[in-house]
């Protein structure tokens, strides 16, 4: 079978169980994230914000925003909203008890550096379609490989505008999708120590510009087939 999302792949899925309750991660794991701080993420994975520029910008997400799918849909709080950290910046790590980033998307733009491992990313340019798509039509779905086997196509830095669904999942460092059934312990051959990347999101993050994919407007975006293999990274 042909992937619904890029027919030169295999249809998209886990190379790692994605448990509701994750196991314990492995000493090593468990060091690392001890070591760098991280806590359990919302969408899956682990983070820590490295950093949160002082400096206050205007917010961009106001009504009048120049993209309409950037514009804030929730009432001012307390203090306006008026302002945003002018930046901030995240470790996030996948390992194979947490290998998933699950659909969601910010309002911020987000430059992405990987420090090791391998990863699918996949975005939905939802900010390219009006509400419930154009004239009933669909979003298109991108999907590529970060890591650093460059020549290959696989890439070291990537930036997702705000307004894009995104989803991840850990990848193994061995050849991926070649549509064979190898065993979990083939396939993540130089995976122990997850997928690291950095995330810088500008301007800042704020849990008021995030917001998760719901399986319906997943099935209004895409085609029925794309989101019939897109579902399983759909927050659980
Ligand atoms: N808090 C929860 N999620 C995030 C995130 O993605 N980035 C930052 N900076 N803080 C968060």
């Amino acid at each position: 079978p042909r992937s619904a999302i890029s027919p030169t792949l295999a249809p998209l899925r886990p190379m790692y169980a994605c448990p509701t309750t994750p196991a314990p991660e492995p000493p090593s794991t468990a060091s690392l994230i001890r070591t760098l701080r991280l806590q359990p993420h919302i969408e899956g994975g682990y983070f820590a914000e490295t950093d949160r520029d002082p400096l206050r910008v205007p917010n961009p997400f106001l009504a009048r925003s120049p993209s309409p799918t950037l514009q804030t849909a929730r009432p001012a709080g307390k203090d306006g909203d008026a302002t945003r950290s002018a930046s901030t910046s995240i470790f996030y790590l996948l390992t194979k008890e947490r290998p998933l980033g699950a659909w969601h998307r910010n309002r911020g733009r987000t430059v992405h550096t990987l420090h090791w491992g391998r990863g699918r990313y996949v975005v939905i340019h939802a900010d390219e379609v009006g509400e419930g798509g154009v004239e009933g039509g669909k979003a298109r779905v991108e999907t590529f490989v970060v890591g650093r086997n460059v020549e290959k196509g696989e890439r070291l830095q990537w930036v997702v505008e705000g307004g894009k669904y995104k989803a991840s999942f850990l990848l193994g460092e061995e050849e991926e999708e070649e549509e064979e059934d190898e065993d979990e312990e083939d396939e993540g051959k130089g995976s122990e120590r997850g997928l690291l990347i950095s995330e810088t999101v500008v301007p800042g993050f704020e849990y008021s510009d995030h917001d998760f994919l719901r399986p319906d407007r997943l099935r209004e975006l895409v085609t029925p087939e794309q989101a019939e293999e897109l579902a399983w990274m759909l927050r659980s």
